[in-house]
C-alpha cells in the first residue's frame, strides 16, 4: 500500500433538509481492521455507510480511498476502489438461483485485483459462506438468515478490499448471530479484508471487533477498543447504560 488509510472520512456530514443525520464524522480505516459501529436507532449508522460507499454524497466533508479523493463520485467508483457493502434490507434477486445471485456480483469483480482462490467462482464463494447446498434454489426459497449470508456472498463476489456490513445479524437467533460473527472474522482473516460492521447486537459485536465507533445523533462520540468504549461515560449515558453489564 501507499501508506494511506484504506478509507478515510474527514468531517463527513449528511443532511436531509433540516435534519443532520451524520454530523462531521472523521475516521480512518487501516488494511485488515475489523471495526464495529454501534449507536441507537436513528444515530446515522446506515447514512454513514451510504456516504462511505458513495450511495449518498456528503453535504460536507471529504472521503478518500488509499489517498484518492472520492467525494461526490458515483458508487461504481467506490466499488472500483474495492469497497463493497450489504444493505440493512437484503437485496437479492428472489427468483434467481442462489448461485446466479453470486454470479451477478462476479460481473462487477474488480479487474486487476488479485483475487483469493476462495473467491474464484460462485461455487467457491458459496462454499466459503456455507451455502453450497442451496446453490440451485431460488433465493426466495432460502431462509432469511441464509439470505443475509447470500448478500455477503454477493458483496464478496466483487472481490472487495473493504466490506461494509449493515446489520447482517438482525433477526437471527442467538446461535446464528454467533456463527455470523465467526464467519465475519474468518472472512477478514482469510481474505485479508478490512471489515466495518454495524450491528444492533452490541454484546456480540463488542466480543469480536478490535475497535468500535459509537455514533449518537449523527456525531461520533467514541472510537476505541471495546473495553475503552464501554467505560466511556458519554457512551454509557447515551446508549450502553442498560445493554452492557458493568
Ligand atoms: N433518505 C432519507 N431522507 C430523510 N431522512 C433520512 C433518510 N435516511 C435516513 N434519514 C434519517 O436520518 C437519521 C439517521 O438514519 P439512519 O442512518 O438510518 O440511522 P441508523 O442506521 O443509525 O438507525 C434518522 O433520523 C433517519 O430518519
Ligand atoms: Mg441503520
Amino acid at each position: 500500500m501507499n501508506g494511506h488509510p484504506l478509507l478515510e472520512a474527514r468531517g463527513v456530514t449528511v443532511r436531509f433538509g433540516g435534519l443532520t443525520a451524520v454530523d462531521g464524522v472523521s475516521a480512518a480505516f487501516a488494511p485488515g481492521e475489523l471495526v464495529g459501529i454501534i449507536g441507537p436507532n436513528g444515530a446515522g449508522k446506515t447514512t454513514f455507510f451510504n456516504a462511505l460507499s458513495g450511495v449518498t454524497a456528503p453535504s460536507a466533508g471529504e472521503l478518500f480511498a488509499g489517498g484518492l479523493r472520492l467525494t461526490g463520485a458515483r458508487p461504481h467508483r467506490y466499488a472500483r476502489q474495492g469497497i463493497a457493502r450489504t444493505f440493512q434490507t437484503p437485496r437479492v434477486f428472489a427468483e434467481l438461483p442462489v448461485a446466479a445471485n453470486v454470479d451477478f456480483g462476479l460481473q462487477f469483480a474488480g479487474r486487476g485485483r488479485s483475487a483469493s482462490w476462495l473467491l474464484k467462482d460462485a461455487a467457491s464463494i458459496l462454499n466459503l459462506i456455507g451455502l453450497a447446498d442451496q446453490a440451485a434454489l431460488p433465493a426466495a426459497a432460502i431462509t432469511p438468515s441464509q439470505q443475509r449470508l447470500l448478500e455477503i456472498g454477493m458483496a464478496l463476489a466483487t472481490r472487495p478490499r473493504l466490506l461494509l456490513l449493515d446489520e447482517v445479524a438482525a433477526g437471527l437467533t442467538e446461535g446464528e448471530v454467533e456463527a455470523m460473527a465467526q464467519l465475519i472474522r474468518r472472512l477478514r482473516d482469510e481474505l485479508d479484508l478490512t471489515v466495518i460492521w454495524i450491528e444492533h447486537a452490541v454484546t456480540t459485536l463488542l466480543r469480536h471487533v478490535e475497535r468500535v465507533l459509537v455514533l449518537h445523533q449523527g456525531r461520533k462520540i467514541a472510537d476505541g477498543t471495546p473495553s475503552e468504549v464501554v467505560r466511556n461515560p458519554e457512551v454509557v449515558e447515551a446508549y450502553l447504560g442498560d445493554e452492557v453489564p458493568a
